[in-house]
């Protein structure tokens, strides 16, 4: 079961880090700050993934890894995910916008270089993650968007492809006729990756159709830099799910990954951010729908949410494992 966090047990963690951050404030390095208190490095590639599919991604990018590079494997990983035409809310199958069209978001960082790439609300291409890739690889630029970034992934070779299933054609169907809304849960699983490589790189990627029966047009924070995922080669990496509008109006995955780099390990860094954010918004924190995952450097790993229920995979050299984020409650 999920550990329920409250505000108020949480203020022991959050005094940790205050303190933390007084002394970050006083000049102190992320280094110096993790000198604090011995670390527990785990040797060798680790992966960590939003929800228990991401477990098939983990095995995955755990595989490529062991002939391509780490940005391979974050590639290779969500592209699986991408391609299940079982999962409706990710790529092949996933849930259309409000007028029948699939729209994915993705998006790639490499923390060695910040680099970065990105695609958000573009129909018709089987594998978003690749296209963002290449935007990263063969562009000037961080995103593209709709039928530039459908044109752009044509141009590039990339597979196009009728996103739309007749089970999710059926659905959205039904859903024209009663507007049933989709629960918020069940329209927001997003796949976040996050690896770190052996020799200490990181990386990530992120990859979602977004809110099922969104407005067309509507980008949430899974291909925003910082927003659902940012990667830093020195510090650790961070992605999220949950609602888009909710995560990037906090820059979510960028202050996890800050905290991080002030001496929090990852599953603090998590609480702390859904925290932080059930501290400004100002509906409940059981509306705010906000889940994070990270790893650090040196290969710890943890993830937080507001829903209850969120889950994340992770694979390391022992094996793989779906573990219960803490659950941080109002
Ligand atoms: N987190 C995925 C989305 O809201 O689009």
């Amino acid at each position: 079961m999920p550990t329920p966090l409250s505000r108020r047990s949480f203020l022991s963690t959050s005094a940790t880090l205050a303190a933390v951050g007084a002394v970050a404030g006083a000049a102190t390095t992320p280094d110096q700050a993790n000198a604090m208190e011995p670390i527990d490095t785990i040797e060798g590639p680790v992966f960590a993934s939003t929800w228990a599919f991401g477990q098939a991604a983990n095995e995955e990018a755990q595989r490529t890894l062991a002939h391509g590079d780490l940005l391979d494997a974050i590639e290779q990983g969500i592209r699986l995910v991408e391609a299940d035409a079982s999962n409706h809310s990710v790529g092949l199958g996933g849930t259309p916008n409000a007028n029948g069209v699939v729209e994915l978001d993705a998006c790639i960082m490499d923390g060695t270089t910040y680099n970065a790439g990105s695609v958000a609300g573009m129909p018709g291409i089987a594998h978003p993650i690749s296209v963002a890739r290449r935007v990263m690889e063969k562009t000037k630029h961080v995103m593209l968007v709709g039928e530039g970034a459908r044109e752009f992934a044509l141009d590039q070779g990339l597979e196009a492809a009728e996103l739309l299933t007749e089970n999710r054609r059926q659905k959205w169907e039904a859903w024209k006729k009663e507007q049933i809304e989709m629960s918020l849960q069940e329209s927001h699983d997003t796949i976040a990756l996050v690896g770190r490589a052996a020799d200490g790189t990181l990386a990530g990627g992120c990859s979602t159709s977004g809110w099922g029966y969104k407005l067309a047009g509507r980008v949430g924070d899974s291909p925003i830099i910082g927003g659902g995922l940012y990667v830093d080669g020195q510090v650790g990496a961070a992605g999220a799910t949950g609602v888009g509008e909710n995560v990037m109006r906090y820059c979510g995955s960028f202050l996890a990954v800050e905290l991080m780099a002030r001496g929090a390990t990852p599953e603090e860094a998590c609480i702390d951010t859904v925290e932080s954010i059930g501290r400004k918004d100002p509906k409940a924190l059981e509306e705010v729908h906000v889940n994070f995952v990270a790893i650090d450097k040196h290969g710890r790993h943890g993830a937080a949410g507001s829903d209850e229920g969120f889950a994340y995979s992770i694979t390391t050299q022992a094996g793989s494992e779906v573990i219960d984020a803490v659950h941080v409650t109002g």
